[in-house]
């Protein structure tokens, strides 16, 4: 396991405060299965994050929106089955949340009961104010997700860097304010300006999670099969990959195949 300066056995939402004001940097990587969720969790990262980037990395989607309630529920039961440490996240999906408070409540307390996660994201400030209300006063978690919100793809057109713009950094520190005021434990900023990112974190008291916002925030959150090169077509500045797999993978399994059909596998040792 790598190091960490204070050795937490379980990781809450209350060590993630914790974290922050003794100026503990926090990792945060995605997970949707056990066997990937058992290594992570055993490599000794903080924050698991069932994403519904699932539906891109696991189901082939190109976007996040046709991933349902259902099978987020799946892909966290499987993680939350493998941790013995970290905190485990999940998305609330898009269109389980967005129609009314009442309904985001249902989706949080389904997720909750049914995979046993620890706390949900959402995607958006003061559009959800009342949604967050709620379902904090249920007494579960929620985690706040500003700058690029992948659900909101279509009103965006892109994929690029957000609050650029004045205007759009103004409403982005202001629903920071929101989230942390209305009782989010954390925020994710995605893809935004790190100077923005930095501001933002020294604005609240709650973790601000990073991922291509800069160094100056509180942790950082990478997609995990992007970071170990499981995925190959996607590759934007702040990614860094730190294996290879799917090149690694592939010669892998190239040579299996010539290993069948030269018929030297199995070998008279790999035999009953
Ligand atoms: O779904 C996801 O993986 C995410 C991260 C990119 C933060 O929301």
């Amino acid at each position: 396991m790598s190091v960490a300066k204070k050795d937490y056995k379980r990781i809450t939402v209350k060590s993630l405060i914790e974290m922050k004001q003794n100026n503990e940097k926090i990792s945060m990587l995605t997970a949707y299965d056990y066997t990937m969720a058992k290594i992570v969790d055993e490599a000794g990262v903080d924050v698991i994050l069932v994403g519904d980037s699932a539906s891109n990395v696991m189901a082939g989607h190109e976007t996040t929106l046709p991933i349902t309630l259902d099978q987020m529920i799946y892909h966290a039961s499987s993680v939350v089955r493998a941790i013995d440490r970290a905190l485990v996240v999940v998305d609330l999906p898009f269109g389980s949340y967005q129609s009314d408070p009442k309904e985001a409540l249902r989706s949080a307390i389904r997720i909750m009961k049914e995979s046993g996660g620890h706390a949900v994201k959402m995607e958006g400030g003061k559009e959800v104010k009342e949604s967050i209300k709620r379902i904090l006063n249920a007494g579960i978690p929620v985690m706040g997700h500003l700058g690029l919100t992948p659900q909101s793809i279509y009103k965006f057109g892109t994929y690029t860097v957000r609050a650029k713009e004045e205007q759009e950094a103004k409403q982005l520190k202001e629903d920071a304010l929101l989230l942390e005021k209305a009782g989010c434990f954390g925020i994710v900023l995605e893809k935004i300006p790190a100077s923005l990112a930095a501001e933002v974190a020294k604005s609240v008291s709650i973790p601000v999670i990073g991922i291509g916002a800069g160094a100056g925030v509180d942790g950082q959150v990478l997609v995990l099969h992007d970071m170990i090169g499981m995925t190959h077509e996607f590759n934007p500045r702040f990614l860094r990959r730190y294996m290879n797999l799917y090149d690694d993978m592939t010669a892998a399994i190239g040579q299996y195949v010539d290993d069948v059909k030269a018929v030297d596998f199995p070998n008279d040792n790999e035999q009953y």
